[in-house]
């Protein structure tokens, strides 16, 4: 916030030609506005390193589906695996595990209480998957799962308010100390729980892969298809496991590169490259985070866990500066309404690189060291357009009166909120490694 430009006119604008050009167009520049306002950095970030891998073209190769034990869903370990995707919100009297006074590091946008939003029905609802029970949030559980290790969130915006509902979730049972802080806007932090010894933190990198954030009068975000961003990556031997969290910053327009070569770019008119739209590169760049943390990992006999979170759609009904730009109280029926095209493709692009990521693991063996998953929750978060911000992404916006323009955040949610879910089903998935790995998988 604070920025004196107001970017709507130009992006406004923008959006004009774009949605001549492209299907999805209308439907991405809303969030586009918001992050340009609200999340922008106006400091230039350093470039990483430039670092060569060692291609090992074999390692994400997906082949014909091999007969593997781990993935059955009733596994031979016996271990029912649970399909958590599907399922429907229903009313719950036992409300969250924290609030907003009770948890300090809410980031203030997405402490919604404090702010004064006066409905709080959106914090009676939970997760019932289709065939079996998601369980209440654990602490205790989750930090003895974690004893001694390290978690990592790496992402976007939305990757930081999956890593703060966490945070308020465990400091529910015990409090951590925040041990490491860096970067504009707290981008890189990590605290510990020092009664289990496990830490968790956060990495800021919007596209896991190495960019350049486009800065105060340039166009576009330049991006490296094939380089992770080693902000994150250069620390993995301390981490444990990992969880991306990346999407809206795919809109943005930006080039591509792809070793020597430029692949395209997205909304560049002005440069005469290829539109090559953003659903390849999203995809391309988690095939590379998986496969160099993968790689990394292995080649130093360490075990690792990874877990990327599926993109969660925004719900703007209005102009993202109107009253009422995302009004809604209650979760959305599940026949009420269907997936968007653009949220199902971003959501492909994730499920389907971890299925691939996870098929080369077990092809080489791997598979026990490395674990990966999909914490696919494009679905659950659609439905839920009750969970977010909106005007109390600031405090008191009505405080006098009614306004006629008001800045609305329906992109992240309330904390505490609907994002809770996702760690409790995160939860699920690591006691699934547990289990498997006693299982002899
Ligand atoms: C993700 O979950 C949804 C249900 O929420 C399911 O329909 C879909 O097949 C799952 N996987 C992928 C690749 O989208
Ligand atoms: C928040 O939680 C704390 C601790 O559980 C409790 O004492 C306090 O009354 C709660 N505040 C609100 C506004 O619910
Ligand atoms: C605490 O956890 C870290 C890993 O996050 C580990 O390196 C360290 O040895 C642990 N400390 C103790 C006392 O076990
Ligand atoms: C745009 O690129 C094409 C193909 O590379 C080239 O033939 C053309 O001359 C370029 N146009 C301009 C205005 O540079």
């Amino acid at each position: 916030m604070g920025t004196a430009v107001n970017p709507f006119a130009e992006k406004l604008l923008l959006s004009v030609k774009f949605k001549k050009l492209f299907p999805y167009a209308l439907y991405a520049i809303l969030p586009i506005v918001l992050l340009r306002v609200c999340f922008y950095s106006s400091t230039p970030l350093s470039q990483p390193p430039a670092v060569q891998f060692h291609e090992n073209p074999s390692i994400l190769i997906a082949s014909s589906i091999s007969s593997s034990p781990s993935h059955n869903e009733d596994g031979e370990y016996g271990v029912a695996q649970c399909d958590y995707a599907n399922g429907k919100w229903v009313p719950d009297d036992l409300g969250p595990l924290y609030n907003g006074t009770s948890c300090s590091t809410i980031k203030d946008g997405q402490n919604c209480m404090s702010h004064g939003r006066p409905d709080i029905g959106y914090l009676y609802w939970r997760w019932e998957p289709r065939k079996c029970k998601l369980g209440r949030f654990d602490p205790e559980a989750f930090l003895t799962f974690l004893r001694n290790k390290h978690l990592a969130f790496v992402g976007d915006s939305m990757a930081r308010n999956q890593l703060e509902s966490l945070l308020c979730m465990l400091s529910s049972f015990s409090p951590p100390t925040l041990f490491y802080s860096n970067g504009n806007d707290n981008k890189f932090r990590r605290w510990n729980f020092p009664s289990h010894n496990v830490s968790v933190s956060i990495y800021w990198s919007p596209f896991l892969v190495k960019g350049v954030e486009k800065q105060e009068g340039q166009n576009h975000n330049q991006l490296y298809l094939d380089v992770v961003d080693e902000r994150w990556a250069s620390d993995l031997g301390l981490i444990d496991v990992v969880v991306f969290s990346i999407g809206h910053w795919y809109l943005h327009p930006a080039v591509y590169f792809e070793g020597d070569s430029i692949l395209g770019c997205h909304h560049c008119p002005a440069l005469n490259l290829t539109e090559i739209g953003f659903y390849g590169v999203f995809r391309k760049a988690f095939r590379t985070a998986l496969k160099t943390t993968i790689q990394r990992k292995v080649a130093n006999g360490n075990a690792i866990g990874v877990i990327v979170t599926t993109f969660s759609p925004h719900h703007f009904e209005g102009e993202w500066d109107k009253a009422g730009a995302c009004p809604k109280t209650a979760p959305f029926d599940e026949s009420e309404k269907p997936l968007g095209a653009m949220d199902e493709e971003m959501r492909k692009a994730g499920v389907e690189e971890v299925e691939a990521a996870k098929l080369s693991a077990e092809q080489l063996g791997h598979w026990g060291k490395v674990r990966v998953a999909a914490l696919n929750v494009t679905k659950l978060a659609m439905l839920r357009p009750d969970g977010h911000p909106g005007p109390y992404m600031n405090p008191f916006p009505f405080e006098s009166g009614a306004q006629h323009r008001v800045q609305n955040d329906c992109v992240h949610w309330c904390l505490p909120g609907a994002i809770d879910t996702w760690n409790e089903i995160m939860l699920e998935i690591m006691k699934g490694w547990q289990a498997q790995s006693r299982g002899g998988g």
